[in-house]
C-alpha cells in the first residue's frame, strides 16, 4: 500500500475518487481482521451516519502487536527517551510491548474493567502511557486521554461527560525542571466524579501522594497479581476505540469519537504513506499523547506498521535547547515529525545548539499543527534536513483522526508552507460563506471536505446532534473543518489558519468562549472578550480584554488573580498572553460582540478598523485604543 512515485500517488488518487469503496477495501487488505465486512462503506453526511468496514470484527491490538510477533517480536518498538537525558532511555521490543500490554489489560479487568466501560488516562509521557492506551484497546474499554496540562475541573469535566468508570495516573510528571504533581491533580478532580471506582497510580517520580483506601491501587503492586495471557476482546470495526476532547468555538470540549476499523486503517495508511517509513527506520514524532497526534502517530500508527517509535518525555529546551538533536543523534532518528511552533522556539536559540551535532540520520521531516510559516520551513530544511530530507507539512485535526492534506515523501514536490496535495481518498472543497463551491486554482474560501474516509469522527460523545451542528450543518452535504484555505495556480493547498472562534496557541487548540467563561469566573469580572493575535514563537497569543471595576490590589495583581483563575479552570496552557482592562467591550446592537474589531485593536492595527457604525455605542472603541496604548 505504498506509493513509491508521483504517478501512482495520480493513480491511486483517481481510483480513490472514482471508486473508493474498492480504493478503501484494497488498503484494508493489509491489516489483519477477525472476520472479513460486508460493506466498505455507507454513509450519509446529513444525519449524520458514516460506517466503514460494516460487520468486520479485530482488535486493533492484534494489528500493532501480535501480528509483529512472529517475524519482528525482537525489533524495538518503542524508545523511551527520559526528561532526564542522564538517565537511561528505555527500548521495549513488539514481543515486550506486547507481553506488558496484555498483562496490563488484565489489571484493568481486575479492577472491573469491561468491554464499552470509558477509563480516563492522565499520565506522563512514560511507556506505560502507550501500555495503558493499548491495554484499553485489548479488552474493548475505551481510552479517553486528558493531557497533563489539563486542570482538574478540566479533567472533571472530560470523566463526567464520558462517564468513565477508571482512571490510570502516575503520582507525577517531569517536564524541564518542574515536577507535575499529577495525582494531586487527580485526587481534586475526583472529588466530582461519582462515576470513577478505581484509580491506577503508576510510580513515576515517587513524590508523597494521597492514596485512598478501596479507590486507589498502585500500578506497580497489581501487576504482580494477574500473568501475560491476555486474549484480544473481538471489536466491531464501528465499535468506540477512543474518545479525544477537543475545543471548539462554543461551549464546552467535545468529545470526538473514532471507531476501531477505519480509524485502524486511516492511521496506519497515512503513517506508511506520509512519511514513506522503511522497515528498520526510527521515528520521532515529539507530540504527547495527550493530543491526537500522539493517538494516531507515536502509538497506533507506527505500531500498526512495526515500525520503532521514539517517545520523549521531555520538553525541547531541557537541559537545553540542543536536546532534540541530541535525541536524532543518540538514537539515529530517520523522520522527525515536530510542530511549527517547536521550530520557531529553538531557531531563535541561534545556530550554537545546532554545532556538531550529526543530523546524518535524517531522512524525513514532518509538521503539523498549525500553519509553518516560511522562515521556519526554511531553517527546518537547511539546518535540520541539510536541504535533502523532505519536509511533509501535514494538515489534518483531531476529527480527521489521520493526516488529510499532506505531501508524500520522496513522492510529492514540496513547497514552504503548503500543505500541498489531498492523500488518495480525501477530497477537500473550497466554498464561500454560502456555501456554493468556489471552483477552479488561485482562489482561497473555507475548506470542507465532500466525501467520507476512514479516518473520520462518527459523533461527538453523548451528544450526536452537536456533531451535526458542529461539523455537517454549516454547509450542506459537507464536512466543515472550520479552517480557511487557499488553492494557488498549481492546485496546491495552503491553510491559512481558522476562521472560527478557535485559537491555535503553540498548536494546542484552544477556544475563545472557554477562556472567556474562565476569566468570567474570577471574582471581580463582569465581562471579557477574547481573540487570537500574531505570537513570533506560539503563531497565536491569547489576548483578553476584561471589564473588572474592582481590583484586589494593582492591576498587576489582578491580572496575576485572573490568570491563577484560567489555570484552575482550564489549565496553564490556557492563560492568556495580554490582559487588558477596558470599561466596556464593542457590541452590536443586538448584544454581539464584534471580535473582529478587537481583532484589529490586539493586532496594533487600529488604523484599519472598518465600520463601526452599527455598534451600540462606537465611542467603546476609541476608549479601548486609549487604554491599550497606556498599558
Ligand atoms: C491546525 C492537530 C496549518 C488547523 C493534528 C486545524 C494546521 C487544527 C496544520 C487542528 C497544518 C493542523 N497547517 N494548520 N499542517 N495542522 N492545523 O485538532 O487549524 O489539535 O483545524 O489537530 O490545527 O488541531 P488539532
Amino acid at each position: 500500500m505504498q506509493i513509491t512515485s508521483f504517478k501512482q500517488y495520480e493513480e491511486d488518487y483517481k481510483k480513490s475518487v472514482e471508486n473508493p469503496e474498492q480504493f478503501w477495501g484494497e488498503v484494508a487488505q493489509n491489516f489483519q481482521w477477525r472476520k472479513p465486512w460486508y460493506k466498505v462503506l455507507s454513509w450519509d453526511f446529513e444525519t449524520p451516519t458514516i460506517k466503514w468496514f460494516e460487520g468486520a470484527k479485530l482488535n486493533i491490538t492484534e494489528n500493532c502487536l501480535d501480528r509483529h510477533l512472529a517475524n519482528n517480536g525482537d525489533k524495538p518498538a518503542i524508545i523511551w527517551e527520559p526528561n532526564n537525558p542522564e538517565a537511561e532511555s528505555v527500548t521495549l521490543t513488539y514481543k515486550m510491548l506486547h507481553e506488558r500490554v496484555c498483562r496490563f489489560a488484565n489489571v484493568l479487568k481486575r479492577n472491573g474493567a469491561q468491554k464499552g466501560d470509558r477509563i480516563c488516562i492522565y499520565m506522563p509521557m512514560v511507556p506505560e502511557l502507550a501500555i495503558a492506551v493499548l491495554a484499553c484497546a485489548r479488552i474493548g474499554a475505551v481510552h479517553s486521554v486528558v493531557f497533563g496540562g489539563f486542570s482538574a475541573k478540566s479533567i472533571a469535566d472530560r470523566i463526567n461527560d464520558a462517564q468513565c468508570k477508571l482512571v490510570i495516573t502516575a503520582d507525577g510528571a517531569y517536564r524541564g525542571n518542574k515536577q507535575i504533581p499529577l495525582k494531586d491533580v487527580i485526587d481534586d478532580a475526583l472529588i466530582g466524579c461519582p462515576t470513577v471506582a478505581k484509580c491506577i497510580v503508576l510510580t513515576h517520580v515517587r513524590t508523597p501522594v494521597s492514596m485512598l483506601k478501596g479507590r486507589d491501587v498502585w500500578w506497580e503492586d497489581e501487576v504482580k497479581h494477574v500473568n501475560d495471557v491476555c486474549e484480544a476482546e473481538e471489536m466491531d470495526a464501528e465499535d468506540l476505540l477512543f474518545i479525544l476532547y477537543t475545543s471548539g468555538s462554543t461551549g464546552k470540549p467535545k468529545g470526538v469519537v473514532h471507531t476501531c476499523g477505519g480509524y485502524m486503517v486511516y492511521a496506519g495508511y497515512t503513517f506508511t504513506n506520509v512519511f514513506n517509513y522503511q522497515p528498520g527506520e526510527v521515528y520521532f514524532c515529539t507530540a504527547d499523547i495527550g493530543w491526537i497526534t500522539g493517538h494516531s502517530y507515536i502509538v497506533y500508527g507506527p505500531l500498526s506498521q512495526g515500525a520503532t517509535s521514539v517517545l520523549f518525555e521531555g520538553i525541547p529546551t531541557y537541559p537545553n535547547a540542543s536536546r532534540f538533536w541530541d535525541i536524532v543523534e543518540k538514537h539515529k532518528v530517520n523522520t522527525l515529525y515536530t510542530a511549527p511552533t517547536a521550530i520557531r522556539s529553538l531557531m531563535s536559540f541561534g545556530e550554537e545548539p545546532l554545532e556538531g551535532k550529526d543530523f546524518s540520520s535524517i531522512r524525513v521531516l514532518g509538521s503539523v499543527g498549525e500553519p509553518i510559516n516560511e522562515e521556519a520551513w526554511h531553517w527546518f530544511d537547511e539546518k535540520i534536513g541539510d536541504k535533502k530530507a523532505p519536509i511533509v507539512d501535514t494538515w489534518w485535526q483531531t476529527e480527521t483522526g489521520g493526516i488529510m492534506i499532506s505531501p508524500i515523501a520522496t513522492v510529492t514536490p514540496t513547497k514552504p508552507s503548503f500543505a500541498t496535495l489531498p492523500l488518495p481518498g480525501i477530497q477537500p472543497i473550497l466554498v464561500d460563506e454560502n456555501g456554493n463551491e468556489i471552483e477552479g486554482n488561485g482562489v482561497s474560501g473555507n475548506l470542507c471536505i465532500k466525501f467520507p474516509w476512514p479516518g473520520m469522527l462518527r459523533t461527538t460523545y453523548g451528544d450526536h446532534e452537536r456533531c451535526k451542528q458542529t461539523y455537517f450543518s454549516t454547509y450542506e452535504n459537507l464536512y466543515f473543518t472550520g479552517d480557511g484555505c487557499l488553492r494557488d495556480e498549481d492546485g496546491y493547498y495552503r491553510i491559512t489558519g481558522r476562521v472560527d472562534d478557535v485559537l491555535n496557541v503553540s498548536g494546542h487548540r484552544i477556544g475563545t468562549a472557554e477562556v472567556e467563561n474562565a476569566i468570567n469566573m474570577h471574582a471581580g469580572v463582569i465581562e471579557s472578550a477574547v481573540v487570537g493575535y500574531p505570537h513570533d514563537v506560539k503563531g497565536q497569543g491569547i489576548f483578553a480584554f476584561v471589564i473588572s471595576p474592582e481590583m484586589h490590589g494593582d492591576v498587576e495583581l489582578t491580572k496575576k488573580d485572573i490568570l491563577q483563575t484560567v489555570t484552575r479552570v482550564i489549565g496553564a496552557i490556557a492563560k492568556p498572553d495580554k490582559i487588558l482592562f477596558v470599561s466596556g467591550l464593542p457590541k452590536t446592537r443586538s448584544g454581539k460582540i464584534m471580535r473582529r474589531i478587537l481583532r484589529k485593536i490586539a493586532e496594533g492595527d487600529t488604523a484599519n478598523l472598518g465600520d463601526i457604525s452599527t455598534l451600540l455605542d462606537p465611542n467603546v472603541v476609541q476608549e479601548i485604543i486609549e487604554s491599550a496604548k497606556k498599558s
